[in-house]
């Protein structure tokens, strides 16, 4: 009687498998939304209709919240020379930061028009845009609560980690 025996070698090195849990809530229209964040939303609409893109025609809306409870809003502005344009994110990030840099960022909403109006996903923001606030809630020390906005539904994060693990932080500098 012959006996085969069969090593299987599943651990070849020192390799670890890790598995992230990304958290989103999911909300099947506005009038779902806690109020607070509805009013950012509508406010974020708001600022689409002010954005310069007349390359794209993508009109982008951004409203945050800051904690005195104040609303900043920003839009995309293009430029001919494509990459002199910036955000709608970075836009109203930029403009609360320059005007009222003590204040921490509570909250950002973010949507999008495209040609047939609200995008039907809910908008991405841009790696740039997720590295922009990964800074300001390092900045702050707090996470940020994270709106986006279509059609179809409205996405919320808790915090830029669930949209950017393992970004740059200031602690990658070394
Ligand atoms: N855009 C934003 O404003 N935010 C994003 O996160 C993604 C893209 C703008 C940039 C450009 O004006 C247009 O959308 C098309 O890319």
């Amino acid at each position: 009687m012959f006996i085969i025996k069969i090593v299987f070698l599943d651990k070849l090195s020192d390799m670890q498998k890790k598995e992230l849990r990304i958290s989103v809530e999911e909300y099947s229209s506005l009038e779902e939304l806690p109020a607070a964040d509805r009013e950012l939303v509508l406010a974020a609409r708001d600022a689409s209709r002010n954005a310069y893109a007349p390359y794209s025609q993508f009109h982008v809306g951004a409203a945050l919240r800051l904690e005195n409870g104040e609303i900043f809003k920003g839009n995309n502005q293009e430029n001919s020379s494509f990459t002199t344009g910036l955000c709608a994110e970075r836009v109203a990030l930029f403009y609360a930061n320059a005007t009222l840099p003590d204040l921490s960022v509570k909250s950002i909403a973010v949507t999008a028009e495209n040609s047939h109006g609200l995008v039907p996903d809910p908008v991405k923001p841009c790696g740039s845009c997720r590295q922009a606030m990964v800074e300001t809630e390092t900045r702050f020390r707090q996470p940020m609560r994270i709106i986006l906005d279509g059609k179809s539904k409205i996405q919320v994060f808790n915090g830029v980690e669930n949209l950017l693990p393992f970004a740059f932080k200031p602690a990658s500098l070394g």
